[in-house]
C-alpha cells in the first residue's frame, strides 16, 4: 500500500475535535494524523494527549518540524489566509475550515497562490457530505422527481449555539456566513449554479450583534427557484437542529426531507418513504450526529482526492462559488435588490472599479 497522508491539524477548539476523530477513524483508509497545533497550549497539548501525536503552538514550527503531506486548518476564518499562505508557501496541501476567509478579495488570494504554487486547496464544507444530503442527490441524479425547478432548503432551529459558539455573539456577519453558507452551498449542490439572489436579513435576537435570520431567493442558470432559509431564532417542535430540512419539486416528483433524516420520494404519483440517516459513530453523539458525520464524510472525500491527486469536490475555487453567493446575499439584503455573485476574473475587476469611485 503508498505511504499514508500526513496530516496536521491547527486549530483544536470546539469544531476541530470531529476533524481529529474524523482523521483517526480514517486510518485504515490512509490517513495519518502526524501533529496537532493550536497557539493555546492547554488546547494543543490537551489534542496532543488524547490523539497520542506530538503538539505544537505555532504551525511555522509544525510545518518546519514534521513532514506532512497536508494541513486541516479549523481556527477561525481571520487565521485562514496566513495559515493557508504559510502551507503553501511550503508547498503543503491544505484543507480549511468554512467560512473560507474574512474577505472576498482574501479567498480569491489565497486561491490565486495555490495555483500559482500548484498546491492542492479544499475549503472543509460539509454539509453536501452529511449522509442524508447524500441520498438526495442520488435521488435527483437517477430522474426519478424529473428536471427539478423548484426548491427549498431550510436551517431554522432555536438550539442553543451561542454556549458552544459564544464568539457568534460578536461576529459582523452571523446568520448567513455562519450556517447559510452551507445551505447556499446546498443549494448550488442541488440545483446548479446562481444567476441572481435577493435576501431579507433579521436580528430577532437583541443580544446579537448581526443578523440571525436570513431569507434568501434565488434563481438558478438552469432556470430554478429556490428559497433557501437560515435562522437560530427559530421556535419550533421539534427543532430539526442540526439538520437541513429540503423540498425540492421536478416535472415527474417530488423529494422532501424531514426531521430525523427520513425522506419521502413521490415519483410517477407514487410515494415512498425511507430513512437516510446513518449509525453514531464511536464519538459522535446524537443530537450532533447529522454534522459530525458530515465532517467525516468531508475528510474521508479530502483524503481519497490527496490520495489520488485529484481536486475535491470543494476546491478552493469550487468554493469561491458558494462564497460569491454569501456576499451577495448581505449585499442584496443593504440595497434591496437582488444581485448577480461576483465570478472570479469579473469581481477583480469590479474591485478596483469601486476603489476608483471611493
Ligand atoms: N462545518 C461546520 O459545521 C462547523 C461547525 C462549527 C464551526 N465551524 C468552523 O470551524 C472553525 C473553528 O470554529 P470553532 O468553533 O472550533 O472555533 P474555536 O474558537 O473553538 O477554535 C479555534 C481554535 O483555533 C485556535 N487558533 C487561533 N489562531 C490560531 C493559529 N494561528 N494557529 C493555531 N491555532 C489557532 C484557537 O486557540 C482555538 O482553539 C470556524 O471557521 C467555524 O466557522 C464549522
Amino acid at each position: 500500500m503508498a505511504r499514508g497522508i500526513r496530516i496536521g491539524v491547527i486549530g483544536c477548539g470546539f469544531y476541530a475535535q470531529n476533524h481529529l476523530h474524523a482523521w483517526k477513524d480514517l486510518v485504515g483508509e490512509g490517513a495519518v494524523l502526524a501533529a496537532v497545533c493550536d497557539v493555546d497550549p492547554g488546547k494543543a497539548q490537551a489534542a496532543g494527549r488524547t490523539f497520542g501525536v506530538t503538539s505544537y503552538t505555532d504551525a511555522a514550527t509544525m510545518l518546519a518540524n514534521e513532514r506532512l503531506d497536508a494541513v486541516d486548518i479549523v481556527t477561525r476564518h481571520d487565521t485562514h489566509r496566513a495559515l493557508c499562505e504559510l502551507a503553501i508557501g511550503k508547498g503543503v496541501a491544505a484543507i480549511v475550515q468554512k467560512p473560507f476567509a474574512p474577505t472576498w478579495e482574501d479567498c480569491v488570494a489565497i486561491v490565486d497562490a495555490a495555483e500559482k504554487a500548484g498546491v492542492w486547496l479544499a475549503v472543509h464544507e460539509n454539509f453536501r457530505f452529511q449522509t442524508p444530503m447524500r441520498h438526495v442527490r442520488r435521488v435527483i441524479d437517477s430522474g426519478a422527481i424529473g428536471t427539478p425547478s423548484w426548491a427549498r432548503i431550510m436551517f431554522r432551529t432555536g438550539f442553543d449555539v451561542y454556549r458552544t459558539q459564544p464568539y457568534f455573539y460578536d461576529e459582523e456577519r452571523l446568520a448567513i456566513a455562519d450556517v447559510g453558507i452551507h445551505v447556499l452551498d446546498l443549494a448550488r449542490f442541488f440545483l446548479g449554479e446562481v444567476e441572481r439572489i435577493s435576501c431579507e436579513t433579521q436580528r430577532r435576537n437583541p443580544k446579537v450583534r448581526a443578523e440571525d435570520t436570513a431569507t434568501m431567493l434565488l434563481r438558478h442558470r438552469s432556470g430554478a427557484v429556490s428559497v433557501v432559509e437560515c435562522t437560530y431564532e427559530a421556535r419550533r417542535d421539534p427543532d430539526p437542529f442540526p439538520e437541513t430540512l429540503v423540498e425540492i419539486e421536478g416535472d415527474n416528483g417530488s423529494i422532501i426531507v424531514l426531521p430525523g433524516s427520513r425522506m419521502r420520494v413521490t415519483s410517477n404519483g407514487a410515494t415512498t418513504e425511507e430513512d437516510i440517516g446513518s449509525p453514531l459513530r464511536s464519538w459522535t453523539s446524537d443530537r450532533w450526529h447529522v454534522t459530525q458525520e458530515g465532517a467525516f464524510v468531508a475528510c474521508r472525500h479530502f483524503l481519497g482526492c490527496l490520495r489520488r491527486g485529484v481536486s475535491a469536490e470543494t476546491s478552493g475555487s469550487d468554493n469561491l462559488r458558494t462564497y460569491a453567493l454569501v456576499d451577495a446575499a448581505y449585499r442584496a439584503a443593504e440595497e434591496h435588490r437582488a444581485i448577480v455573485p461576483a465570478q472570479r476574473k469579473a469581481s477583480a475587476a469590479a474591485v478596483s472599479s469601486d476603489r476608483r469611485a471611493q
